[in-house]
């Protein structure tokens, strides 16, 4: 045998982590990658502030100013290492048409024989931390453990923040409790004697996904999803896999509940796509003429939704916090968002103020000087002559729920709360209407199914082409789309055949321009306006107009208090073009026809109906 306690390795296991699967993949893993040292995070604050010292020591953590930003630090990343990598991103079943044709795919044992090498000492003269957490309340039947070895201290104390992390988990896993192993490596091993870098990764990356065997793998990136193999990697691709076997569901949704004047409270889970306004939602603050509305937050990226006993869908938040966006968030766009970064924040990519604070594009008055993300000088006039940023346009926040002023008093309950609506909205200049309520289920998850977005900065990449964005998990579903469509329709047949009253789907679209460029909606807490017409029509207030593939509000039935928006500006955002929607319709066919494998047959039924009526 060659395992590293053989070898004279030691793992440092606490006595309380008796999990015997859990200590032989570590001593397999520290074998392979073979790092100085094993280090098993607690989930302590004193473990917390410990490790984001090394951080400032090592240059990757800059303190901020203790009286304007308590506890927060800012880190920049390398400049190649700043979104997601969608094209590295792979989906490894054994079957490639079980990962479908929208994912990466590589059979799992050329895979292994791939990363082997890239792994074999990728840890050399880093410390392994072992990251224990739980997604979903800790020992809740509906929540998960993994455990992430990372040689990346950023993302111990990130995963801190974003999950439940710590000795708990490991009294929750007992001896023979299950967890998904989640390995991690920046890909920069040092030799003796060679300095570290700021920001160690590697221009190799490889974010790889075992759905059989439920295993993460991820190389050369330190950054958000890429890294914090909780969230995407776990949370979406895996869990989705695991819905899909054991009937429930795992989304890129928001959840918030919404209650009105009358103290009625609904819960609308909506998904949009990667900086597409999920965190804006979740935190929005009703506007002028919305007197005694209130929403509060469940969720602002990731929900595990399961169908109750009753027939209700029940949504939990398997995170613990948020990895929000931070450009064009301010005190008018999300005054919740500003308020929760008040303290114990990491801030990554924004620009550093000569007085020890962060500033990005749009957060408020520029400063007259500052460093921007990449080290260099940055001030207002320099920005005019070369257009520089002083933010990465993907920069983020790390902040605990916790934080947020407008938390619900649910968020943390492992019996989720009820869905009432569904949400799905792009990200689009033209074509797609304000809002749309399909006529039923399968109108509903049609629109879902052949959602467009324009793409953002969340993504390596170009940013703002038009692609299909199904459900918005086109990066995210851990297995085939059309199975993933079939699924949802199941769910929809299931739930009726039970006598529930099924929730409503909407699509939205924040994103129309007008001729000048400029985004006509005003969006934001005016979005509200929206929200409104949804409760109404769960309520049966609303009639509004019937059109080619679904129902959307009159202006009329609008509540316009407190705003200046004419019923001809109402027009351009709900208007729909004949002649675009035959183009657009010609983009469905062609996503049907990608995904023609075991696409459910309602589907292309939906499209020809909808086709018939532009005809008509
Ligand atoms: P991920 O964390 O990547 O999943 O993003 P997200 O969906 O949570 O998006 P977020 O709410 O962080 O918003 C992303 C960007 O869109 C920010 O710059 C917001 O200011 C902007 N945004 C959000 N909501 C609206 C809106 O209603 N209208 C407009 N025009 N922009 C919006
Ligand atoms: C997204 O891209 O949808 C995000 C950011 O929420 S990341 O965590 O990097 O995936
Ligand atoms: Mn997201």
């Amino acid at each position: 045998m060659n395992s590293p306690v053989m070898q004279g390795l030691n793992l440092n296991a606490p006595s309380y982590v008796k999990n015997a699967r859990l200590i032989a993949w570590v001593a397999d893993m520290v074998a392979l990658c073979k790092p100085d040292t094993v280090y098993w995070c607690d989930g302590s604050q004193e473990e917390y502030d410990r490790l984001c010292q090394k951080l400032v020591d090592a240059g990757t953590f800059t303190k901020l100013d203790p009286i304007k930003r308590p506890n927060s630090f800012l880190a920049c990343s390398d400049p190649s290492d700043v979104a997601r990598v969608e094209d590295r991103t792979f989906i490894c079943s054994e079957k490639k048409e079980e990962a479908g044709p929208t994912n990466n795919w590589m059979a799992p044992a050329e895979m292994r024989a791939t990363l082997q090498p890239l792994f074999d000492g990728c840890m050399k003269g880093r410390t392994m931390y072992v990251v224990p957490f739980s997604m979903g309340p800790l020992g809740s039947p509906i929540a998960h453990i993994g455990i992430e070895l990372s040689d990346s201290a950023y993302v111990a104390v990130n995963m801190r923040i974003m999950t439940r992390m710590g000795k708990a988990v490991y009294d929750v896993l007992g001896v023979n409790g299950e967890f998904v192993p989640c390995l991690h490596t920046v890909g920069a091993p040092l030799e003796k004697g060679q300095a570290d870098v700021k920001w160690p990764c590697n221009t190799t990356k490889y974010i790889v996904h075992y759905p059989e065997t439920r295993e993460i793998w991820s190389y050369g990136s330190g950054y958000g999803g890429n890294a914090l193999l909780g969230k995407k990697c776990f949370a979406l691709r895996i869990a989705s896999t695991m819905g899909r076997d054991e009937g429930w569901l795992a989304e890129h949704m928001l959840i918030l509940g919404v209650t009105n004047p009358e103290g009625r409270k609904y819960h609308v889970a909506a998904a949009f796509p990667s900086a597409c306004g999920k965190t804006n939602f979740a935190m929005l603050i009703p506007p002028k003429g919305f007197d005694g509305w209130k929403v509060t937050t469940i969720g602002d990226d990731i929900a595990w939704i399961k169908p109750g006993a009753d027939g209700k869908l029940y949504a939990i938040n398997p995170e613990a916090g948020y990895f929000g966006v931070a450009p064009g968030t301010n005190t008018v766009t999300n005054p919740n968002c500003m308020a929760s970064l008040d303290k114990n924040v990491i801030f990554t990519n924004v620009a550093l103020t000569d007085d020890g604070d962060v500033w990005w594009e749009n957060m408020g008055p520029a400063p007259a000087h500052a460093i921007d993300w990449q080290g260099k000088d940055w001030t207002p006039e320099i920005a005019r002559e070369t257009g520089a940023k002083a933010a990465h346009p993907n920069a983020r926040v790390t902040v605990a729920a916790t934080n947020n002023p407008a938390l619900d008093p649910a968020w943390d309950d492992p019996a989720g709360v009820p869905i009432d609506a569904f949400i799905f909205g792009g990200r689009r200049s033209t074509t797609v209407p304000l809002v749309t309520e399909g006529r039923n289920w399968v109108e509903g998850v049609y629109m879902a199914a052949t959602m467009g977005s324009e793409t953002t900065a969340a993504i390596t990449g170009q940013v703002g082409v038009v692609r299909r964005d199904p459900f918005a998990m086109i990066a995210f579903a851990g297995y085939n789309m059309s199975d993933y469509f079939q699924h949802w329709l199941q769910l929809g047949r299931k739930l009726a055949a039970s006598g529930a009253t099924l929730p409503r789907i909407f699509t939205t679209n924040w994103f129309r321009k007008g001729e000048d460029g400029k985004f006509i909606w005003p969006g934001y807490g005016e979005n509200m306006r929206v929200l409104k017409w949804m409760i109404d029509r769960i309520e049966g207030k609303a009639t509004g107009t019937d059109h080619l593939f679904g129902v959307s509000p009159t202006y009329e039935e609008m509540n316009w208090t407190g705003v200046d928006f004419s019923a001809e500006q109402f027009a351009s955002v709900t208007s729909i073009d004949k002649a675009a929607w035959q183009k657009e319709l010609q983009l469905h066919t062609e996503l049907f026809q990608l995904l023609e494998h075991h696409l459910p047959a309602e589907l292309g039924e939906t499209k020809a109906k909808i086709e018939q009526r532009l005809a008509a």
